[in-house]
């Protein structure tokens, strides 16, 4: 595990762009892994403005996402598809036909996972995953308790979820109860594996996480096994460490 001290949110936002940067040029076709939350928002602000300076090309890239919920389907602005054009597709050079989110509009659960697990199979696996996460310790939607055992699979959110992802609906009622998830087992397949987290809000369950046993009761302290993970964090968020 690397860690990499940043100063502040913008700090934190450009080192992480960075490393994705950097996979980007030395692997002009690779296959990254994407989060959506508040967090990797300044990450993909970086990568844009690159972008726009001619310093970074998608024109090659594969992207997979982590999640999605279940029952939304793209237009909804709550949608982690609309999240992703709206925050970084839609500014950079991507080619669509190479963008891949679970479908939450397909409510047969086991065969959208098996489709999902099989096109990250068929693009070949995930070369740098994005992770944020969670106050629980979840990373995707996967939620203390979650197998480290599985592939994609369909989550019941719990409460503690439904509640922080309420700023982004108009009421809770609308927060949708149950998403498909890239499990834990995927997420370790990744060829190496990027985690941001800012904030003080965020010190305790980085310290939990990252410096406590590994267990499913905390997913993302599996990463503690990872051989290829970096932790950027900035001042606030690894405060406790
Ligand atoms: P956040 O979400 O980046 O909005 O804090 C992190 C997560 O729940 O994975």
């Amino acid at each position: 595990m690397k860690i990499i001290r940043a100063k502040d949110y913008k700090d934190m936002s450009r080192k992480a762009a960075n490393i994705i940067s950097a996979q980007v040029i030395m692997k002009p076709n690779c296959v990254l892994g994407l989060a959506t939350g508040g967090t990797p928002v300044g990450t993909y602000k970086q990568l844009i403005d690159w972008y726009n300076k001619g310093d970074l090309d998608f024109s090659e890239v594969t992207t997979v996402n982590l999640d999605e919920y279940r029952g939304l389907p793209r237009e909804n602005p709550q949608s982690y598809w609309y999240f992703m054009h709206d925050n970084l597709f839609n500014h950079v050079n991507i080619d669509h036909s190479r963008i891949n989110l679970p479908d939450g509009t397909n409510l047969d659960a086991a065969a959208e996972c098996a489709r999902y697990d099989e096109v990250i199979r068929s693009v070949g696996g995930i070369d740098l995953q994005l992770l944020g996460i969670g106050h629980d310790g979840h990373i995707g939607f996967n939620e203390p308790g979650s197998a480290f055992e599985l592939g994609t699979h369909c989550v019941d959110l719990t409460q503690d979820t439904i509640e922080a992802n309420k700023r982004f609906f108009e009421s809770i009622d609308d927060v949708p109860r149950q998403a498909y998830t890239m499990g834990i087992k995927t997420i370790m397949q990744a060829r190496k594996v990027l985690l941001v987290a800012s904030g003080k809000d965020k010190a305790s369950i980085v310290k939990k996480a990252f410096f406590g046993p590994v267990t499913p009761e905390v997913p993302a302290s599996i990463l503690q096994m990872h051989p290829d993970f970096i932790l950027v964090g900035d001042e606030e968020a690894l405060s406790e460490i």
